[in-house]
């Protein structure tokens, strides 16, 4: 009755730590597992959302309004200095109603589970960071496509080398997936590696898809976008996709609004796709969506708290091996002895939800996990939580559970 794929799914992430951490926790739980900011979007949300009430009473157009359009080509422009004319408005922006379903439904625009068959009938192959947002993987999978995971561990910097991936892998590739900033590690991609990832999907025929859900979140610099490697003239913006979220950025998870621009053959593609299986995003939210990607002031406050709780994270666990202050994103990739063990530790003895590593990965061809050893810690709460949790977190993991 069921599509056999689903079968190749794992259970999601939090799904696998409900069963871990069955049992009671220590007083007042405290959930850093999970990516949901609890910063404050600014109040002027519910304000528009309220005076555009009317708009709940009509069916949203596909590809949104052209405020938003207009509103998100001039946040890409200023943002990240793109080569004029590189961006139309009307051809190479999408509205979505959250990043997750254009990130998974992107695979199956590219991947009908026949092509790109090498000559013994292997499947199309997407590449992916291996941690990474599994969502990635689901994608692939329920395309009917081979998820090739690549290696995106410390000594690499935590990116992936798709120049390294063999070949013949290269060759049925019909999709990479990239995260800059990379969840969960926090490494940025610089500019020059974005360039090297694009020429290669150019040269092997595939769409490079970058995920910078995370873009606005930053320690020093400001991430670079794939967007900026790409010239008007010449190849333009041919076989790229990038994904940008206002959960992250604006604080807003629970608006479900982002975007995918680039190529307009893929944004076409990608419209003709959703007008039968996508969720248009309501008018009302195109039109806080549109107020909050013309506005930096609150990003800039949300960004500024992100920091202070990295110089809390700095101060309190910053003698423990391995640690490190990520360049983007708002995640501590913590390196422990044991990922689970320390995660059902920190729930027993100090009611603190944090994710294991393991399960934001797949075992490599060494048939180690790359995240095993790790645990992930969400920044999502305010500093005087924040604080208080990482002083457990230090107490907890002191000793022999710290990773020599
Ligand atoms: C790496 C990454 N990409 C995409 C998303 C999806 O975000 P949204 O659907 O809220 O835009 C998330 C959310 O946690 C994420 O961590």
């Amino acid at each position: 009755m069921l599509n056999p794929r689903l079968d190749l799914l794992t259970d999601y992430p939090f799904q696998r730590l409900a069963n871990l951490l069955e049992g009671p926790a220590g007083d007042a739980p405290l959930v850093m597992s999970i990516g949901e900011p609890q910063h404050q979007p600014p109040a002027f949300v519910a304000e528009i959302l309220a005076r555009e009430a009317a708009g709940w009473g009509k069916y949203p157009p596909m590809g949104g309004t052209p405020a938003f359009r207009a509103a998100v080509a001039a946040w890409l422009n200023r943002r990240f200095r793109l080569a004029p004319g590189l961006i139309d408005a009307d051809r190479n922006i999408l509205p979505l109603a959250g990043t997750r379903e254009g990130l998974f439904q992107i695979a199956q625009l590219v991947a009908d589970g026949k092509q790109r068959t090498g000559p013994d009938g292997a499947p199309p192959v997407v590449l992916l960071p291996n941690p990474f947002y599994q969502v990635y993987a689901g994608a692939a999978l329920l395309a009917g496509a081979e998820p090739v995971f690549v290696p995106a561990v410390q000594e690499g910097g935590f990116l992936p080398d798709f120049a390294a991936v063999a070949e013949p892998l290269l060759q049925r590739t019909v999709l990479a997936y990239l995260c800059n900033p990379g969840n969960p590690q926090g490494a940025v991609a610089p500019a020059a590696s974005l360039g090297v990832c694009l020429a290669l999907a150019r040269r092997y025929g595939f769409v490079l898809a970058v995920d910078e859900c995370y873009s606005e979140i930053y320690d020093a610099e400001p991430p670079p976008s794939a967007l900026e490697v790409c010239a008007a003239e010449d190849d333009g913006l041919a076989n790229l996709v990038v994904f940008h979220s206002l959960s992250k950025r604006s604080s807003a998870p629970g608006l479900r609004s982002g975007f995918v621009a680039g190529d307009d053959r893929l944004i076409g593609a990608f419209s003709r796709f959703r007008s039968y299986g996508g969720a248009a995003v309501p008018l009302p939210i195109l039109a806080a969506s549109t107020a909050l990607w013309q506005d930096e002031t609150h990003v800039e406050a949300s960004r500024a708290l992100y920091r202070a709780k990295f110089d809390l994270a700095d101060a309190i666990l910053g003698h423990v091996p391995g640690y490190y202050r990520p360049a983007g994103g708002f995640f501590l990739w913590l390196a422990v002895a044991d990922g689970e063990q320390a995660a059902r530790r920190l729930w027993r003895e100090a009611g603190i939800r944090v994710l294991p590593g393991a399960y934001l990965a797949r075992p490599g061809a060494d048939g180690a996990n790359p995240g095993a050893s790790y645990i992930r810690i969400a920044l999502v709460h305010d500093l005087a939580t924040t604080r208080r949790a990482l002083t457990r977190i230090a107490e907890v993991l002191s000793g022999r559970e710290v990773a020599a």
